[in-house]
C-alpha cells in the first residue's frame, strides 16, 4: 500500500496533468464548474433579435425585439442551487454517494441553443490545463502581511461588474512552488 502511494506521489509530482486525466479528476472538475457558476464571465450572453412575433410564457415579443439572457440570474437562483447559492461550494457538483463529478444542466456559462459559444470546448480544455497545472506546481496563499483582503466571493458584494464581461478586481496572492 505504502509503495503504491509512493509510486502515485512520485508519478504525479513528476508529470504535469494532461487532458487524458480530466475524466478522473472529479474534485478538480467540480471546482472548475463551481468557478464557472460563481464567475459567470459573460453575464448576459450576446444580444439577439427576435426574428418574428413571439409569445413566451404569456409575454409578447414583437419581431425585432432585442433579447439578452441573464446567465447571472440563472447561476444565482436559490431555487436552482439551494440556500447556499452565494457560497463557493464545489460539492454541489459531486454525487453525494460516489463522489463522482456530476454535471448540472443549469450551469450554462457558454449559453445554450443554436448560437451557444463557439469556443466552449477550447475554453473548457484551456481552463482545465491552466488550473490543473497551476494547482500541480504551486501552493496559493493570501498576502497576510499587507492586510489586503481577497475579493469577496459573494455576488451581492459585487458592485463594479455591470458591463458585458465580469472580472475580479486586482488582488495579490503568493504562489509558492510545491515540492
Ligand atoms: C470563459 C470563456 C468563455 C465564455 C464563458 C464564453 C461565453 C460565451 C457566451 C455566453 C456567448 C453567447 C452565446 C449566445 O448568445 O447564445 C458566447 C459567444 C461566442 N463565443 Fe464565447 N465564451 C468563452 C470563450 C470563447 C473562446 C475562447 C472563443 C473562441 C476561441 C469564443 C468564441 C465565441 C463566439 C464566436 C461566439 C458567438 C457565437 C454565435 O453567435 O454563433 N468564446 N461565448
Amino acid at each position: 500500500m505504502f509503495i503504491n502511494h509512493l509510486f502515485v506521489y512520485i508519478f504525479c509530482r513528476n508529470f504535469p496533468p494532461t487532458l487524458e486525466q480530466k475524466p478522473r479528476l472529479d474534485y478538480l472538475n467540480a471546482v472548475i464548474a463551481e468557478s464557472m457558476r460563481k464567475s459567470t464571465v459573460v453575464s448576459s450572453g450576446v444580444p439577439h433579435f427576435v426574428e418574428e412575433d413571439l409569445m413566451v410564457m404569456g409575454y409578447f415579443f414583437p419581431k425585432g425585439t432585442n433579447v439578452m439572457a441573464s446567465l447571472t440570474t440563472i447561476h444565482n437562483d436559490p431555487e436552482i442551487w439551494g440556500p447556499d447559492v452565494e457560497d463557493f461550494n464545489p460539492q454541489r457538483f459531486l454525487d453525494s454517494g460516489t463522489g463522482k463529478f456530476q454535471a448540472n444542466d443549469n450551469l450554462i456559462p457558454f449559453s445554450v441553443g443554436k448560437r451557444f459559444c463557439l469556443g466552449k470546448n477550447l475554453a473548457e480544455q484551456e481552463f482545465f490545463l491552466f488550473f490543473a497545472n497551476l494547482m500541480h506546481q504551486f501552493q496559493f496563499e493570501a498576502v497576510v502581511e499587507s492586510q489586503k483582503e481577497l475579493p469577496s466571493i459573494k455576488f451581492s458584494d459585487d458592485d463594479f461588474n455591470t458591463a458585458f464581461l465580469r472580472y475580479p478586481p486586482q488582488y495579490e496572492v503568493i504562489l509558492r512552488p510545491r515540492l
